[in-house]
């Protein structure tokens, strides 16, 4: 009895001299199969874990023992120890209870996190899924769509959530503190729903370090390599597709065609079982096509539009059905499009790929304005009241989809609209990929820094011919102004007037 009890206390004082917060922000995806789930949490110091689970909450009787990554040295004012584990063998459409476990050497707990549950993916490939969607979303509290989020996902209707990059604003700023604040703020429904992620901008800092390492994505090492930071995931009647437009715009340029090839390939097989998976769903940060007021990689026609340039006719060409972007913070929705063509003003039965811009949940740059014109293929927009939405995806049935952009603030429905396709497939008809005839889109465009290169010539042949013109008007101005024969040929003490003399005239040009 004594012996227990000070075995008792020994653990807590373990418990809380060796661990102060511990373990937190905790958060699912989904694993490589739909049996597997993923649990990922931080922890501040250096002691092995588990997940406990089962399908009841009072008896989670199985077991998963975790990974651990450490994060680097300047991430120093945050949890430096992120542990993954995989919950495997689960029974489909079932609800599962777990919470996280630190042990001790004698493999006895000494922390326990509360219980969270989820619902794994159910084998009826025909049952409408919806899931929430957004980008662009910060680490404040006070935004009114973390609320908003866990609302929605204890409703139980929802499959997943998809946040389409620029996270925290950023992950590693104050060190990392930032990101441990954000993962806390998603805590509350990020550990009952897979969070599925795509990088932004804001993962860039660190060579995109804190995003490789807090999440993990289906078919992809961890933590996440610069190599591949692009994944698909096929869900009931739908094939998504994450992709990283940031391949476009850091260094990690070295992988743009990395990436388009694993796309092409991708696509290519997602259209082979299209009968049976017919939509195809692609989520990428940076919009192709944008109508905001600013000077962003979507509105500037010339230098930036690098996404565009990269997989436009790849998306048109394999009849991706939905792009979803975020980035510009802002709602807008576009009609059916390739290359500046709007092919119709409905979404029935669209021949060509249709955009929606989601990124206004909400962070520290505000609202990005729209201009004041809007092109032929802008169907909708909002800028104002967009702030702190997020959009609602419910696949219906193999031909109807439905998207609503929602407001966090008053609930009220800011865009509601169908996608109806009764011939998915790829919207350019017997094109081939292979052989020496293979299609110009299953090519990858030239790279970024080949462009650059063009762009450098050219402006050094431009200053060259500049500096060659200003010289010839120099030149003239000097024959022309040239003193009396006599004046040339002088001896060496006048040369001094001489030079004098043409300083006086290089003044008056
Ligand atoms: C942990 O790492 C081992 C070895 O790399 C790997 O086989 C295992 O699948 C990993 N487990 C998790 C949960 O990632
Ligand atoms: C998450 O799951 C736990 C355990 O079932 C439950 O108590 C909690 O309300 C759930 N939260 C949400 C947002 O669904
Ligand atoms: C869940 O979805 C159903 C069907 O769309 C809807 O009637 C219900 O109101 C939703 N529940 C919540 C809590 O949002
Ligand atoms: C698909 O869903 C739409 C909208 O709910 C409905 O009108 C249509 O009849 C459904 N189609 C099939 C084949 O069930
Ligand atoms: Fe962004």
């Amino acid at each position: 009895m004594d012996i227990q009890l000070l075995s008792i206390l020994l653990m807590l004082c373990i418990t809380d001299s060796l661990c102060l917060r511990c373990p937190e922000q905790i958060h699912l995806s989904f694993g490589d199969e739909h049996e597997t789930m993923v649990v990922m949490w931080s922890i501040d110091i250096q002691i092995r874990c588990q997940v406990e689970y089962g399908e009841s909450p009072d008896l989670l009787k199985y077991s998963a023992r975790s990974n651990v990554s450490e994060l680097p040295e300047w991430s120093s004012n945050a949890l430096k120890y992120i542990h993954k584990a995989e919950v495997k063998n689960l029974k489909p459409g079932r609800r599962y209870y777990y919470r996280v476990v630190a042990l001790d050497d004698n493999e006895h707990a000494v922390i326990r996190s509360s219980v969270h549950s989820f619902t794994t993916l159910t084998n009826d490939i025909g049952k409408p899924q919806k899931y929430l969607l957004y980008g662009d979303l910060g680490a404040d509290a006070d935004f009114p769509i973390y609320r908003k989020l866990e609302e929605e996902v204890a409703s139980n209707n929802y499959t997943a959530i998809w946040h389409v990059g620029d996270m925290a604003y950023d992950l590693t700023s104050e060190n990392g503190q930032t990101g441990d604040r954000f993962m806390q703020l998603i805590e509350p429904f990020a550990a009952n729903i897979s969070y599925m992620t795509s990088p932004g901008n804001h993962e860039i800092p660190g060579d995109f370090m804190h995003y490789r390492m807090r999440f993990s994505m289906p078919g992809i090492e961890w933590p996440m390599p610069l190599t591949k930071m692009w994944y698909s995931y096929d869900i009931g009647l739908v094939h998504f597709i994450s992709y990283s437009t940031e391949v476009y715009f850091s260094h990690n340029e070295d992988y743009v065609c990395t990436q388009f090839y694993w796309l092409l390939d991708d696509l290519i097989k997602a259209n082979q079982k299209r009968d049976k998976r017919p939509w195809i769903i692609a989520m990428g940060h940076r919009p192709m096509y944008c109508s905001n007021n600013n000077a962003d990689d979507c509105t500037n026609r010339f230098i930036s539009r690098w996404v565009k340039h990269g997989l436009e006719r790849l998306f048109h060409a394999q009849g991706v059905d939905l792009i979803i972007e975020a980035h510009e913070h802002s709602y807008e929705r576009l009609w059916p499009l390739y290359d500046e063509k709007v092919y119709a003003t409905s979404y029935d039965n669209p021949q060509a790929c249709v955009h929606v811009i989601s990124g206004a949940a909400g962070n520290v740059e505000g609202v990005n304005w729209m201009r004041r014109r809007p092109e032929a293929w802008s169907a909708f927009r909002d800028d104002k009241t967009s702030l702190y939405s997020y959009g609602r995806l419910t696949i219906q049935n193999h031909t109807h989809l439905s998207f609503e952009q929602v407001s966090a603030q008053d609930n009220s429905l800011i865009d509601k609209f169908w996608i109806v396709q009764n011939a998915h497939g790829p919207f350019l008809k017997d094109i081939t990929c292979e052989g020496p005839n293979r299609h110009e889109s299953c090519v990858c465009p030239p790279l970024i820094r080949y462009v650059y290169l063009i762009i450098g010539l050219a402006l050094g042949m431009l200053f060259v011919i500049f500096v060659g013109i200003i010289c010839c008007f120099c030149c003239w101005r000097r024959s022309r102004t040239k003193k009396p024969k006599g004046y040339v040929t002088l001896h060496p003490l006048n040369n001094i007037e001489h030079e004098h003399y043409l300083v006086e005239g290089a003044d008056l040009v």
